[in-house]
């Protein structure tokens, strides 16, 4: 029987599935790189956490800390030695760098997961592409944007792929993996086995616009902030409508604080200039406006609801 997210959500230690990568560099440590970063440690493999100064990283560590702790929690129940091997060995794993270009020498994977914009993400791969060694293999995060017009910029088309996984990333089963039109067999296959390395029930997609599941989330999220921006429902009888009617985790309106009301706004921008008749993805305003005030959701402790700053 398939057993879905969450019901059956994935907190392995390190996982049964060898894979020919040992050194990982993630570039991006806010929301999806420190998740990342820490289920790859998780499994066993050196990682490289890479971001744009060490306040940054620093915040990025003591998320990791966090949810190792939870993760321990969870797996070590009845053993707090165990647990703490566990957390302390992990966590061993994960260095800190703000340069891409040093922090890439001697890596088998690079996941990028920086800000949703294809202009900075051409500009830092890029910079890798001369870096990296030959073999090193090419992943972007990216939750809306064109895997092969990423790729565009660099020579290893062959080994460029995505790897697009779930926040919050040690919770999230799921890695979706993305074939562009030059990704060769080997790269793709090295890929898939990695995914699984980390824990991850991995599904292939092609190169469409949000992969599988943003191309279903991203519109129903839009259609509830319209529902609200309309005056239909309330933020919280949406959420609360969602949760109870049709049993999801979270109600879309909680759903885009916690995904991030700019990258969630970055997804519609992108979408809604490639395709600007379709009604799904035009801009939303009462977003755009909190945006615009720097209330981005749950990471700046304010988006559509409140939070406790932590
Ligand atoms: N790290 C480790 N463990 C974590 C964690 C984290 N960051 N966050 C939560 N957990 C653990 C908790 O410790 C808890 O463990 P126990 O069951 O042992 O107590 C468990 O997960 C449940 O957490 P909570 O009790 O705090 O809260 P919850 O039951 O509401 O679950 C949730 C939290 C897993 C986030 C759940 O609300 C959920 O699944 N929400 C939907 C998330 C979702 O849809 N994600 C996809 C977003 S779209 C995307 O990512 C793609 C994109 O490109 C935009
Ligand atoms: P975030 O804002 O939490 O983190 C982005 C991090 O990248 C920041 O810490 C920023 O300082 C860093 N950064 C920006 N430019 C950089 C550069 N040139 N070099 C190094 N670091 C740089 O964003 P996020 O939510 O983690 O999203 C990152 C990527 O993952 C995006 O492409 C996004 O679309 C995708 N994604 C997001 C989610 C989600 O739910 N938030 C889910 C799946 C995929």
């Amino acid at each position: 029987m398939i057993q879905f997210g969450i019901i059956a959500r994935n907190f392995s230690s390190s996982s049964a599935v060898q894979s020919a990568i040992k050194n990982v560099t993630v570039i991006g440590g806010g929301l999806m790189g420190s998740g990342i970063a820490q289920v790859t440690a998780q499994a066993g493999q050196n990682v490289t956490l890479v971001d744009v100064n060490s306040d940054v990283l620093a915040k990025s560590q003591k998320s990791i800390q966090n949810s190792l702790g939870k993760v321990a929690k969870k797996i070590y129940k009845d053993n707090p030695q165990e647990a703490e091997k566990f957390m302390t060995e992990s966590f061993a794993r994960i260095k800190t760098s703000t340069d891409p270009v040093s922090a890439v020498q001697g890596t088998d994977l690079v996941i990028e997961a920086i800000v949703e914009n294809i202009d900075v993400k051409h500009t830092l791969f890029q910079k890798l592409d001369s870096a990296a060694p030959d073999h090193t293999i090419f992943a972007s995060n990216t939750s809306s944007l064109s895997i092969n017009e990423i790729a565009s910029i660099v020579k290893r088309k062959d080994k460029f792929g995505g790897l697009h996984f779930f926040n919050p990333v040690p919770v999230m089963r799921l890695l979706e993996v993305v074939r562009g039109s030059e990704t060769s067999d080997t790269t793709y296959n090295t890929m898939m086995q990695w995914g699984k390395s980390v824990g991850k029930t991995c599904v292939a997609c092609k190169d469409t616009p949000g992969f599988i599941v943003n191309r279903l989330l991203v519109p129903y999220m839009a259609e509830a902030l319209r529902l609200l921006e309309r005056g239909d429902a309330s933020a919280r009888d949406i959420d609360v409508a969602m949760k109870l009617g049709a049993g999801y985790p979270m109600g879309p309106i909680e759903l885009v604080d916690y995904v991030g009301l700019d990258t969630t706004k970055f997804i519609l921008d992108g979408w809604h200039k490639k395709f600007p008749d379709q009604a799904l993805f035009k801009p939303i305003a009462i977003m755009n406006k909190l945006v615009a005030e720097g209330k981005l959701g749950v990471k700046t402790g304010e988006g559509f609801y409140k939070y406790e700053k932590k």
